[in-house]
This record gives C-alpha cells, structure tokens and sequence, in this order.
C-alpha cells in the first residue's frame, strides 16, 4: 500500500505551479458531453478523480482523446446509453453532473445516487427540487436516480441552502430547456463560474455566474469549443499554507488571487507576509504564527475545502483558535491523527478549539479524506522527525504530483511501497 514518507522540518521555499481546478474540471467534463461536436478541454488536472470521471464518460459512449496529460478532446455524439455505473459513482461523488448534463441533452438521466462520505451526509435534495421544478419526473428506484422529462421549460427555482453541485447541475440542465429559467440563492464559487463560462462557450445563455441570482435563456443545442479550466484555488491555498506552516518562502504560481482572498486574510491575520502579483502570491513566514479564529462559509467566505489546512497551521501558532466549520458536519476527523503528532486540540460539535504547541511530532497517521489528508502532509512537513501518512489514494483524488512539486520547494518526501523503500529514506535523508 502506497504512502507518503516525510521527514519534516525543512522550511519550503522557491516556486510551484498550480494545475487547473479539480472541481471545476467535474462540471465542464460533464458539461462536454451536452453537445455533439467535438470539445477541446485544456488545463485539467491530472489526478485520480478526473480520471475515473473520463472512464465513466468512456462507459456510456463518450469518446475521449488525450491529446496531452492536460487536455482531452471528446465527442458525445455515439453516446449510446444514459445510465452511469455504480463503480463510478461509488468512486467519486461528482459523477451526480452526469444527471444534469444526460438530462439536458437527452431528457433522461440514470445515475446511482451518491452514499454518504467520509466528511458527512451529503444530500442531493437540492439538484432533485432544481430537476422537477425543470419539468422533469425524478424517482428513486434500486438505488439509483432516474430523471425523465417529455421537454424540459424555464423555471424560477430558490435554492434553501446555498449548494455548489445543485447550482451547476441545474444550471447544466435549464441551458437546454425551453425559456426561462432563474436560479436564486445560487453558490458563487469560481468553479460554478467557470462552468458558466464553458457551457456559454459553446452557445448557452448564461448570466449572473458569480452573483446569488443565476438567470438562463434555454437554447436549442449547443456547439464545438475550447475551452481552458481556471487553476485550483484550493491546490494554490494549501501550498501557502504549507509555507506558512513550515515558516517558508513560497511563490505560489498560474493562480488567480482574487480566487484566494479568503486564504490570503487569514494568512495576513496570523502574521504571515503575502505578496500579490498578476497571476503568483509569494507567501513568506518569518516569525512564529499568531492565532485566529474562522468559520466556513460558502464562497467568497473562508471554505471549507481549506479548513483543514488552516487548523493544521493554527495547531503551530501561537494562542488559541476556534475553527468553526459550518457546512460539514464531519470534517474534524483529523484532529485525532493531529492529537497524535502533538497537537492540544479539542473538538466540540462543529468547533475545534486549537491551543497552539512550540513544535510537532512526526507520527504514523493515516489520511480520512481528501482535505485533511493534504493538512496531514502540511502537519508532517512541519513536524520533528519522520511523519508516513496511510491512504494516500484519497489525497491523489485531487492533487497532481503532490509529493513531486513539495520537493521541488526543498521538502523530504517521497510515496513509498514498502518497508523497504521507507527505510531507505530514512537512510538517506537521516
Ligand atoms: C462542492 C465541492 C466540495 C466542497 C463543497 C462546499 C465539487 C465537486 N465539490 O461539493 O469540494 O467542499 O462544494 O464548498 O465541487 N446540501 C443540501 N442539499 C443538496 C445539496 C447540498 O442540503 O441537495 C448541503 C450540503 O449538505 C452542505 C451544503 O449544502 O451542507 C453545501 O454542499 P454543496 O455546496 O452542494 O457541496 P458539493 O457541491 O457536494
């Protein structure tokens, strides 16, 4: 079984750049499929749950090129089937914008409904209420949705809660329903706007990407593009914390900053140096950390995706924290693994309450999700001594050469097979 191998304490320091945003590459790989021509995709990440995102594509008759490691070309046209694999789905929740994307175009989607995570329940009460309200029959039967739709027509739909996937995949479908449609209480993340910018690419009607009110003009078909994916602003916050933690000097590159403001107050807040340019944020730590308190929000608010990251930096700061996360109810399973590295962290509910330590401890722990396995590494690489992180499959869903671009700023890691290979870096770098 694969892990990553650390020996910590080396403060980073030099030049990383950042591939395009995971989570934006989801819908637009999705979002490809609703037309019949061929589709240039550039800058998508290459990591685990893109990957097997294009396999189900590839399952139900999607044709796809790899034109090089970031770019696809695909073309949907001999889509033969509208029903996704469970094995998919069962590997990456994100399948769901199938459903969207099938339901759009074809007027019938049957995707498995996505089980629980390991971050908590996460439910798709929303993206159901966006599809009937689209004119569509959705039922449940044997595990999966079955969305079905004689044509679909523009509708006013309110979003209770403000969720990401139910804005794209709603978005998705009313781009090729009939009239009007209006999105109200919509998410603004900068991959919800990407997504609008790739569909309006290829001919939708789109406004308001970005605000909380979405409005679409359904079209009749949509056409040929390219299209280049923003870079992956939660790939660039966690490299600048990884400076922050290890008390490094970090060019952060190919990002856009206005993307990372949230991570960049919080740095600043705790006495970190963050320099801006057009497209790069340096982040320098000279001096011990100093607490703070956050809260996740939805976007532009501190995100949840970085939370982790942040607690991990806070356990080495000086004073007390309070990380409030309000948008999953189980993402502090990480704090045990942490308690173990030294950390003094007690969780409440949906609080944790970090008194920051002088130093941590390289430990044995094992990654819980996508997240806090990177935080982990962040906590390794901060750490005294040799820190191996188990389950390292959930933390190259979503990271591209993570191990790779952390040596290039000067850290000890290495993915390891056995015990073996393990030993030798400790040779080697002891
Ligand atoms: C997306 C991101 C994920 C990020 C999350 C929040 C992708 C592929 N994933 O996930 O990395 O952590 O946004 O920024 O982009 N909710 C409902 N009913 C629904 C849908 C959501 O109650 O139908 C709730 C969820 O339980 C959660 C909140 O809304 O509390 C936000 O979830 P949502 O924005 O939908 O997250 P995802 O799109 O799944």
């Amino acid at each position: 079984m694969e892990q990553y191998i650390i020996r910590g304490g080396i403060p980073l320091a030099g030049e990383v750049e950042i591939s395009g945003a995971k989570n934006a590459a989801l819908g637009i790989l999705a979002a490809a499929i609703m037309t019949d021509d061929t589709v240039l995709i550039d800058n998508l990440p290459d990591v685990r749950d893109i990957n097997v995102l294009l396999e189900a594509m590839e399952s139900i008759g999607v044709h796809v090129d790899r034109v090089t490691r970031h770019a696809v070309m695909m073309n949907s046209k001999d889509i033969g089937d509208v029903s996704v694999d469970y094995e998919y789905i069962k590997k990456i929740r994100a399948s769901y914008y199938l459903i969207g994307a099938l339901l759009g175009k074809y007027k019938k989607a049957e995707v498995p409904l996505p089980g629980g995570c390991n971050i908590g329940s996460r439910p798709i009460d929303l993206h159901i209420k966006g599809f009937k309200a689209l004119g569509a029959k959705v039922t449940i039967r044997n595990g999966f949705i079955i969305a079905t739709a004689e044509h679909l027509h523009g509708s006013h739909i309110y979003l209770d809660t403000v969720s990401v996937g139910a804005t794209i995949n709603i978005m998705m479908a009313a781009s090729l329903a009939e009239g009007y449609t209006i999105i109200e209480n919509c998410a603004r993340e900068p991959h919800v706007v990407d997504v609008a910018n790739f569909l309006n690419s290829m001919g939708a009607n789109i406004r308001g990407a970005g605000t909380d009110v979405i409005r679409i003009r359904g079209v009749e078909s949509l056409h040929r593009t390219e299209y280049s994916i923003i870079p992956d602003q939660i790939e660039a916050g966690t490299f600048m914390f990884a400076a922050a933690a290890t008390k490094g000097d970090v060019m952060v590159k190919n990002v856009i900053p206005k993307h990372l403001e949230a991570t960049t107050a919080k740095l600043l807040e705790i006495d970190c140096e963050v320099e801006e340019f057009d497209n790069a944020v340096r982040v320098v730590a000279s001096k011990r950390l100093s607490s703070t308190n956050v809260k996740t929000l939805p976007y532009p608010g501190y995100p949840t995706d970085m939370q982790p990251q942040i607690s991990v930096t806070l356990a080495l700061a000086r004073g007390t924290s309070i990380v409030t996360e309000s948008i999953f109810e189980n993402r502090f399973k990480y704090m045990d693994e942490l308690t173990r590295m030294g950390a003094d962290v007690r969780v409440e509910g949906n609080t944790a309450i970090i008194s920051g330590v002088d130093t941590l401890t390289g430990a044995r722990v094992s990654a819980p999700d996508l997240r806090a396995g990177a935080a982990l590494v962040i906590a390794g690489l901060a750490a005294e001594g040799i820190t191996t992180i188990d389950d390292i499959m959930y933390i190259q869903r979503g990271y591209e050469s993570f191990d790779e671009k952390l040596r290039s700023l000067g850290a000890e890691i290495e993915k390891v097979n056995s015990e073996k290979e393990a030993m030798k870096f400790r040779l080697r770098t002891g």
